[in-house]
């Protein structure tokens, strides 16, 4: 079976040292960065944009997989890859003709990704799973980092890649919100390809050791 990836979610990093967080996160077995973009519309909160982006690229070294919490995300697209991304996830509630968005961001090269929140119920992606690289289940409801993991998830990650095997696709199911020791085994177990993890990881003593817990955990 594929390896589980962990993906450190740089919200929670230390801004005043962005630099030295991204090494941490480029020597450790992290797989991926995930970066969230916030409007302060979307979502009710603004994280950081473009210029920050810049810099975390230049000296992140795994895959950039960005997760964009905007409104009408097409007039980004070009801009994120551009910048580095190499997946750009939009959400399934901001995109009014998905389609043409997931294809807009295949044709710039990037992996394509849809983000669900935790009332969006998966049967609205039965038409374009086989499109998408990547459907990121929010565990929580975006805005912030440091909430609480939501149960329910459990469940719709099961019914996600009941989804997948009948469409015989290829798309990773990736986890984001309230991850940590104690559910990373139970979401892989439940069909999970990839967790995000924020505070767990940023907020621990020993950060890559934390990763390196979680890579464990999720591939034993
Ligand atoms: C929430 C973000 C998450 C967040 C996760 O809106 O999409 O990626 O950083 O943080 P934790 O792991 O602290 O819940
Ligand atoms: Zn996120």
């Amino acid at each position: 079976m594929a390896s589980k990836l962990i993906a450190p979610s740089i919200l929670a990093a230390d801004f005043g040292n962005l630099q030295r967080d991204v090494e941490m996160v480029n020597s450790s077995e992290a797989d991926w960065f995930h970066i969230d973009i916030m409007d302060g519309v979307f979502v009710p909160n603004i994280s950081f944009g473009m210029p920050v982006l810049k810099a975390i690229a230049e000296h992140a070294s795994k895959t950039i997989d960005v997760h964009l919490m905007i409104v009408d995300p097409d007039r980004y697209i070009k801009t994120f890859a551009d910048l580095g991304s190499n997946n750009l996830t939009v959400h399934f509630e901001a995109c009014t003709h998905l389609h043409r968005t997931v294809q807009a961001i295949k044709n710039e090269g990037m992996k394509a990704g849809v983000a669900l929140n935790p009332h969006t119920n998966i049967n609205g992606l039965e038409d374009i799973i086989t499109d998408l690289d990547l459907v990121c289940l929010m565990s929580v409801n975006p805005g912030f980092g440091g909430q609480s993991f939501i149960e329910n998830t459990y469940q719709k990650i099961e019914a996600l890649k009941e989804l997948i095997d009948k469409k015989n696709a290829a798309t990773l199911i990736e986890i984001d919100g309230g991850v940590n020791d104690r559910n990373a085994k139970k979401l892989v177990d439940a069909g999970a390809d990839v967790l995000v993890a924020g505070s767990f990881v940023f907020k621990s003593e020993d950060q890559a050791a934390t990763i390196s817990n979680l890579k464990s955990i999720v591939n034993t």
